[in-house]
């Protein structure tokens, strides 16, 4: 079987996601692209695809059979939207939407059709770090998880992107694979903020700690202008030992007198494996297979989870997280 795809946003995540899929993913098949600035949308056409002229078009064509998001975050749930009405699979990149409205919107919608269409970009659910983590925690080889330690700081960030954007544009990452590594919800939030850098006054560094339903904590450096490249840690700290995430790339060298790992420059880079097997694993699922990755109510949990934690950053007090129960359509999906 061929997916016949449809690519909305052919900016950074976009290319990638065109690139992956024209060069990795056996039984993938870029048929369609979109973007709001056409001479984007060509580059990545080439002459190989249809180009649209708005996103909704695209995703209604028939010889469109599943949908890739990766344009601005204020489009994602009127896209997906449209894709669960339209009745095809949506691979959306994160946050699944702008608001919590919008997000709860798209898992009535998804309920109300009865079967499991949206994935949400989240990644690092296949990164094989964090895959062992949740091996163990599962396994319980390590005994009970007690803390997660997470690190993510990007080289130098764009000027708009704001403490409060950080929350929910980037943080939303670690709330998404700490529910994931440690499976189980957060309870509770909180939000420290470090003074600003100088490379950066117009924002401050982060740390947001959050506690699980069962106790476990986790802590959170959101830092936007580390300068010296894009570096994502994490610990997760047990009963009996530690697992940790290696350094990316996993090479190590002794040059001029010094011992050690580059860094990478970008998230293309280091996660480059669990954006390929992201899609890898989403055409398997079309292909009567499992959906793998985050469903609509994971989306729905990290939005609620960060929109706790910027009422937490603006009030300095520690906030409740109330998901509420996941929906029964989404438990039989396991
Ligand atoms: N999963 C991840 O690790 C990860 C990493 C980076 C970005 N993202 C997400 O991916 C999305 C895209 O990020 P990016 O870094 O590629 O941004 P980008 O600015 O490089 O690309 C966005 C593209 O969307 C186009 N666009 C703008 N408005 C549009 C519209 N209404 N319809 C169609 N196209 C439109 C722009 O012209 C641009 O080409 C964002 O939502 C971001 O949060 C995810």
């Amino acid at each position: 079987m061929t997916v016949r795809f449809g690519l909305v946003g052919c900016g950074v995540m976009g290319s990638d996601h065109a690139r992956i899929l024209r060069s990795d993913i056996a039984g993938a098949e870029l048929v369609a692209v979109q973007d709001k600035d056409w001479g984007r949308a060509k580059r990545v056409a080439g002459d190989r695809c249809r180009i649209h002229a708005d996103p909704e078009q695209l995703i209604v064509d028939p010889g469109v059979d599943a949908i890739v998001i990766a344009s601005p975050d204020a489009t994602h749930a009127p896209l997906t939207l449209a894709a669960i009405a339209a009745g095809k699979p949506v691979l959306c990149e994160k946050p699944m939407a702008s608001n919590l409205d919008e997000a709860r919107s798209i898992v009535d919608a998804e309920i109300a059709a009865g079967r499991q269409l949206v994935q949400i970009g989240f990644m690092r659910r296949f990164d094989p770090g964090y895959r062992a983590m949740r091996a163990a925690v599962k396994a319980g080889t390590l005994g009970n998880p007690l803390f997660l330690h997470c690190i993510h700081r990007n080289a130098v960030g764009p000027d708009y992107v704001t403490s409060d954007l950080v929350l929910a544009n980037s943080s939303v990452h670690e709330i998404d694979i700490s529910r994931y590594v440690l499976g189980e919800d957060h309870a509770r939030v909180r939000v420290i903020r470090a003074r600003s850098s100088r490379k950066a006054p117009n924002r401050q560094p982060l740390m947001m700690v959050l506690e699980t339903m069962s106790g476990v904590v986790v802590s959170v450096e959101a830092f936007l202008d580390a300068q010296y490249g894009y570096d994502v840690q994490g610990e997760l700290v047990c009963e009996e030992g530690t697992l940790s995430l290696d350094p990316h790339p996993p090479v190590r060298s002794r040059v001029g007198g010094s011992d050690g790992h580059a860094v990478e420059t970008d998230w293309v880079g280091r996660f480059a494996d669990a954006y390929r097997c992201q899609l890898r694993d989403f055409v398997a699922a079309l292909d009567g297979g499992r959906f793998l990755g985050s469903s609509a109510w994971d989306g729905y949990v990290a939005s609620l989870t960060a929109e706790a934690a910027l009422r937490a950053l603006r009030t300095g007090e520690t906030i409740a997280v109330e998901s509420g129960d996941r929906p029964a359509f989404y438990d039989a999906l396991g």
